[in-house]
């Protein structure tokens, strides 16, 4: 008997989720991980030199068990094609047998839309309200949207390319603007693709929030390292932003210690405290976790059983 097994694409996976439940599920994806009820090994890293690499990211949890099969390839908005894209598949973690396919592009945006409002609940200070995106491709465009869904806004887009900007301006009711008003709203996402440094010591200001968002592998740093060691520092996950984050530059310059750095999830559980007050800088480095992945095809799994979204199949 052959298996059914539905396939959810990019627009499916958008409609099938909100940006609202996607943020409660990656929070509670992080509780549950800091828990120990979810598992997650480290991703494994395939290069294609010279034109990129593929991540392994394997997550099980609430029965469910994930690979997501995605890429980083960034030369190739160049030839008109996205620089992240992949597959995910989910698996019933009881049996074995797969229960679903999805496309990563769109849960990829989801997640880490997702996280930037679960940090900056987390951190940033009680009074922020306006938002700064500095870089507003895909993921800077689901970074802003998944904010407004937590109720902040309005804010602040900047990008080279100043379509972008006013697009996602206007889309949401905010303005395109310079760098340096984007970095002087109460929380910013850096979400460039961390070729160049795009905040500096000096742009910090007292009670600011940052998310960063661009760098999520070796060789990738939107801030300075000195702007990084002046701030109260989190992240998503330690031994991936020492390695390939945000962090990496400062650790690498013994000017970062893991004792300088707190774990999202140590927060969210009320292990850690957050914000050590109200005029500290709180950085937040997210890399990108399976566990997030899982967050977001478990809800979609479960749309698609409750008849809230339409699949296609394929026969196995
Ligand atoms: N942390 C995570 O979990 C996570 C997840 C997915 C992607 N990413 C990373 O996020 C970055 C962005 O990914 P994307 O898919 O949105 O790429 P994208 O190409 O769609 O968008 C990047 C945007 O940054 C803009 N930009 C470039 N240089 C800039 C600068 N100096 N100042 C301001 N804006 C600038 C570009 O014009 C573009 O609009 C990549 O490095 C990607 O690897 C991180």
């Amino acid at each position: 008997m052959p298996t059914q097994l539905p396939v959810l694409g990019y627009e499916a996976v958008l409609s099938a989720v909100t940006p609202r439940d996607a943020i409660e599920r990656v929070e509670q994806a992080f509780v549950r991980f800091r828990a120990g009820q979810w598992a997650m090994p480290p991703k494994v890293y395939l290069d294609s030199p010279p034109f990129g690499d593929f991540r392994a990211m394997p997550a099980r949890g609430d029965g469910l068990a994930l690979l997501k099969w995605v890429t980083s390839f960034p030369g190739n908005p160049g030839r008109g094609l996205p620089t992240v894209t992949g597959l995910i598949c989910l698996s019933d973690a009881t049996d074995g047998e797969p229960l679903m396919v999805l496309d990563a592009r769109s849960v990829t945006a989801l997640r880490t839309g997702a996280v930037a409002a679960v940090a900056a609940r987390a951190l940033a200070s009680g009074e922020a309200k306006t938002i700064g995106i500095v870089g507003c491709g895909l993921h800077g465009a689901w970074a802003a949207r998944s904010l407004v869904a937590a109720g902040y806004g309005p804010g602040v887009c900047h990008d080279p390319r100043a379509g972008a900007a006013q697009a996602l301006a206007a889309e949401l009711g905010w303005r395109a603007g310079t760098r340096r008003e984007a970095i002087r709203c109460d929380v910013v996402c850096c979400v460039t693709p961390g070729s160049v440094i795009v905040l500096d010591a000096g742009d910090l200001h007292p009670g600011l929030h940052l998310n960063m968002l661009g760098a999520d592998g070796p060789g990738k740093a939107e801030a300075s390292i000195g702007a990084v060691a002046s701030c109260a520092l989190f992240c998503d996950e330690w031994e991936q932003a020492s390695h390939g984050g945000e962090l990496t530059g400062a650790v690498n310059a013994g000017m970062v210690a893991r004792d300088r750095v707190t774990e999202l999830g140590a927060v969210l559980s009320g292990e850690a405290p957050g914000r050590p007050g109200p005029d500290a800088v709180t950085l937040f480095d997210s890399t990108g976790l399976a566990i997030q992945d899982l967050a977001i095809a478990s809800a979609a799994l479960e749309a698609w059983r409750e008849g809230r979204v339409a699949a296609q199949t394929v026969s196995l």
